[in-house]
């Protein structure tokens, strides 16, 4: 590309690029520069800023995310979130030089609340025009299976190596966030099947409604999992009542979380407010395993019947220790040679290195054909193919 030649005393870089991913699909405005180098080996993968900024505190009070108050606080932010990520990789106030260093623009399209994605997508393709930057339109959930290569920013000198990951397809993805609850087939990189998805409601947002009903607090998931951890030591006093492992068992690869919200509603009003809050953390731990077990045996279950040599969890509830601990254990214990792949916990949720990432291997794939701003827009229901 452009601005960055190929070193030309290395004649195995072919690619050497650095993109500005932007992501505002929820409740995150965020942007992030990637630094990407393909050499005959492999590909070395380099985030240089991740700059996010949240309106958890904001959606807090409504115990979930309000649409209208998201994209007003994204056209507030977005400009800052972009300056800041671009100072924050090349070290430079100058917006003439780092403009000069930037190769390629990602943005996500979708999925996702529209009136968000929009305010991202405008933006985006604004800056495009007027840096005359070519621009790719990302799937925000690609974005969240590819995370797992990203290495952490806290080790910015120590680049990670894409050839590392030659060998691990084909991959049973588990992609878990509070919008989504997939299964997918990967054969190999841009080349995915989805075999199983949720009915009703995504896990996070199990999660999520899970800790209204508990009184915990917004986001769920960080809250469920906080009061599981308070359950230790069994409490005596209380057998823990056992929830529903809703489809565990099914023939699909489905999943269907409204039932087990129901199930723990009902739980709660059979215990009483008092009791129901004494033994909070005790039922909050049985919830929060129950989620995980339908969650581990279903992946485990394709991975096996695919055939496929690994399993990448992601999006926001792959950040859920239990389920990660529980993951590798049943692995462990099944005998089966899978190797479990997760993204580093900062990568887990929303941020755009991941955005950056996807539109890296979107360019490779597909060249300069999709780089044209005029013909991006966003899909609220874009679906991974
Ligand atoms: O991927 P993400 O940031 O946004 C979407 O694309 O939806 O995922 C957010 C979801 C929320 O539902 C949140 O409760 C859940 O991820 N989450 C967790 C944890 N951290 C975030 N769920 C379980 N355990 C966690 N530690
Ligand atoms: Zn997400």
């Amino acid at each position: 590309m452009g601005s960055n030649p190929i070193d030309a005393t290395d004649s195995l870089i072919f690619i050497f690029m650095f993109i500005l991913g932007i992501e505002t699909s929820c409740d995150e405005t965020a942007a992030g520069v990637l630094e990407i180098r393909k050499t005959r080996a492999g590909f070395f993968i380099h985030p240089l800023s991740s700059v996010i900024s949240s309106q958890v505190k904001m959606h807090r009070k409504y115990g979930g995310v309000v649409p209208m108050l998201a994209s007003r606080e994204h056209t507030k932010n977005i400009s800052i979130v972009v300056k800041k990520a671009l100072k924050q990789a090349f070290q430079s106030e100058s917006e003439k030089e780092v403009v000069s260093k930037i190769d390629l623009i990602a943005v996500t399209k979708g999925p996702g609340l529209i009136l968000s994605l929009l305010i991202g997508l405008n933006f985006a393709k604004t800056l495009a025009w007027k840096w005359n930057k070519p621009i790719i339109g990302v799937n925000h959930l690609e974005g969240h299976l590819l995370s797992f290569l990203l290495p952490s920013l806290k080790n910015k000198d120590n680049p990670s190596t894409g050839s590392s990951y030659k060998n691990i397809f084909p991959v049973t993805c588990l992609l878990v966030s509070g919008g989504h609850t997939q299964l997918a087939y990967v054969k190999n990189f841009r080349k995915y099947k989805i075999i199983g998805e949720t009915r009703d409601d995504a896990a996070g947002e199990c999660f999520d409604k899970g800790a209204r009903i508990l009184g915990l607090g917004y986001p769920g998931g960080p809250a469920i999992a906080a009061e599981a951890e308070k359950y230790r030591i069994p409490n005596t006093e209380y057998r823990i009542q056992k929830l529903p492992r809703p489809m565990a068992d099914s023939d699909d690869y489905d999943f269907s979380f409204s039932g087990l919200k129901t199930a723990l509603l009902y739980l709660i009003q059979g215990l009483g407010t008092k009791k129901a809050k004494k033994h909070s953390p005790a039922i909050a731990y049985e919830f929060q395993e129950a989620i995980a077990d339908v969650l581990i045996k279903k992946t485990i279950k394709a991975s096996s019947e695919f055939k496929t040599k690994s399993i990448i969890l992601a999006g926001g509830v792959s950040a859920n220790e239990r389920l990660k601990e529980k993951f590798q254990k049943k692995l462990t214990k099944s005998g089966m040679k899978i190797k479990l792949f997760v993204p580093q916990l900062e990568y887990t949720t929303d941020n755009a290195i991941m955005i950056a990432l996807a539109g890296f291997f979107q360019y490779i794939k597909q060249g300069k054909k999709s780089l044209n701003w005029k013909k991006i827009e966003a899909d609220a229901n874009l679906r991974l193919r």
